[in-house]
């Protein structure tokens, strides 16, 4: 009897030693599931949980100072994810499957001409309702065609988004970061301080 307790407490302990080795193997750890996930006929769906991802900035570029015509007159407000971030801290690129979103806000119900409104902290843009997503996403074999990079576009409105989007066509997106930031890796560095200063979090 108490052999057999012996061997059923041993095969317990055995048991568990091992799950807890498989929990917590390097392998399992290191192996990071990319955000861009498509669908079997090739269209993207819809990032989720963003807006928890590392905030690298807000470029703006409101209707006060763009004639009234901005084609972008909300914030722009700029997550990736922190592996990424650490990543490009230390080597200049982003990793394959690197997600980058770009989701508009719009500027809080403007009282003047400009866009802009009074508050007590002074005249100026405060941020208003959430109104449409731009992602870009690093996968060399995938986008060869245009630098590495895929670009989409899951509207221009406020919520709720499109559920999917199809890549966009070069010459409406990735022909202009290939232009002008092919050398940082086709991302806008230089408008982010946690990118470009590299003074860490
Ligand atoms: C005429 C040039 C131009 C075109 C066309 C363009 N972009 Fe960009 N994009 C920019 C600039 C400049 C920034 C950074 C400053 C800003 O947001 O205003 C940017 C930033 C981004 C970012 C944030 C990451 C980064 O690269 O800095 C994403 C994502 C993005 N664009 C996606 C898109 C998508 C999707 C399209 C097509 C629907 C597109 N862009 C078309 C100029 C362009």
């Amino acid at each position: 009897m108490q052999r057999y307790l012996l061997i059923v407490v041993l095969g317990v302990g055995l048991v568990s030693a091992a799950s807890t080795v498989l929990n917590t193997s390097p392998v399992a750890a290191q192996t990071r599931q990319s955000p861009a996930i498509y669908d079997s006929d090739g269209k993207m769906k819809l990032p989720t949980g963003y807006r928890a991802w590392i905030f690298l900035g807000a470029p703006l570029t409101p209707e006060g100072l763009n004639n009234n015509k901005a084609t972008f007159p909300e914030y722009h407000h700029v997550y990736v994810e922190k592996p990424n971030v650490d990543a490009y801290s230390k080597t200049g690129t982003f990793p394959e499957g690197t997600v980058i979103v770009k989701e508009l806000a719009r500027v809080l119900e403007p009282t003047f001409p400009d866009g802009s409104r009074k508050e007590e902290s002074g005249r100026g843009y405060f941020t208003g309702a959430y109104n449409g997503i731009d992602v870009s996403v690093k996968d060399s074999k995938r986008f060869a065609n245009s630098n590495g990079w895929g670009y989409f576009t899951f509207g221009h409105h406020p919520l709720p988004y499109e559920a999917r989007a199809a890549e966009s066509p070069v010459t409406e997106c990735a022909g202009c970061h290939i232009a002008n930031v092919a050398k940082t890796d086709m991302t806008w560095v230089q408008f982010y301080p946690l990118l470009r200063d590299k003074k860490g979090y």
